[in-house]
């Protein structure tokens, strides 16, 4: 089991809660409407789970791409089933999708890193487009230890409050990845078991691949592009 491999907290665990706590309770505040943004990946169910126990009303979305795993699947409709809080689903147009296939193949992904990021243009950032509609900030699972491109990112991220109008929150900065597994084992979280499988960054099935010991966070993830290439797009910011 993934928290059996990984539950070990950092000596600086309960700060860690505490300035998220903190941080989700001032949000709840001062940045509404304000939304969790959740891939159903582990740090996500952790942040989602702490904003339950706050009883905050914060609703949480997800951007279903119409390409995620089946266990991932799974864990949005028992979310969906047993959350407190509203689950809101998030799907690309039909018509993007047939016209993608239609005109690119159904490998073109692979192939051209253009298409690749088309491809997540309109599964990802136009549903996130819709989801964000209205809203003044948005609340996300990054961590500065995933990768060095997120090494810096803050608790309350501004800069893409010129291009986009909306405000990036992300409660476990600082958090390491035993942290999240410590919550997850103390609280009994459910989460996704593509975890259990050696998949610590869980994307869309087509562009996500188990680790292998020694491998980094983030290396199962577009595995076949350069290291620069590596995001979809919901995190690079255009200020
Ligand atoms: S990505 O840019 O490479 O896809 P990553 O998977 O590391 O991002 O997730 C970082 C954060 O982005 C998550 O903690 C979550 O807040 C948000 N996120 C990523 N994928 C989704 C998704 N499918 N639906 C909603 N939020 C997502
Ligand atoms: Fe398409 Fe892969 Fe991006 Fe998902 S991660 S939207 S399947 S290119």
């Amino acid at each position: 089991m993934a928290f059996e491999r990984w539950a070990n907290p950092s000596e600086h665990f309960q700060a860690h809660l505490k300035e998220s706590l903190d941080l989700l309770k001032q949000v709840a505040s001062e940045l509404t409407p304000i939304k969790q943004a959740s891939s159903l990946g582990a740090e996500d169910v952790v942040i989602t789970h702490m904003i339950e126990s706050l009883g905050l009303s914060i609703p949480v979305f997800v951007l279903e791409t119409g390409a995620l795993h089946h266990p991932t699947l799974a864990l949005l409709e028992r979310t969906q089933a047993h959350s407190t809080l509203p689950i809101e689903v998030y799907r690309p147009a039909h018509e993007d999708v047939i016209h993608f296939v239609k005109e690119k193949g159904q490998g073109a992904i692979y192939k051209s890193i253009e298409d690749r990021k088309a491809c997540c243009d309109l599964r990802k950032l136009k549903p996130l487009a819709k989801a964000l509609s209205g809203q003044r900030a948005w609340i996300t699972g990054l961590r500065r230890e995933q990768s060095s491109a997120r090494s810096d990112v803050g608790l309350i991220d501004d800069s893409e409050l010129k291009s986009k109008g909306w405000t990036k929150v992300n409660p476990l900065v600082n958090w390491t990845w035993s942290d999240v597994w410590h919550y997850i084992e103390l609280h009994q979280v459910d989460y996704n078991p593509l975890h259990d499988e050696f998949y610590p960054s869980i994307g869309c099935a087509p562009c996500t691949r188990a680790i292998s010991l020694g491998e980094e966070f983030r290396a199962g993830r577009w595995w076949w592009e350069d290291e620069s290439a590596k995001e979809c797009g919901l995190h690079v910011s255009k200020a």
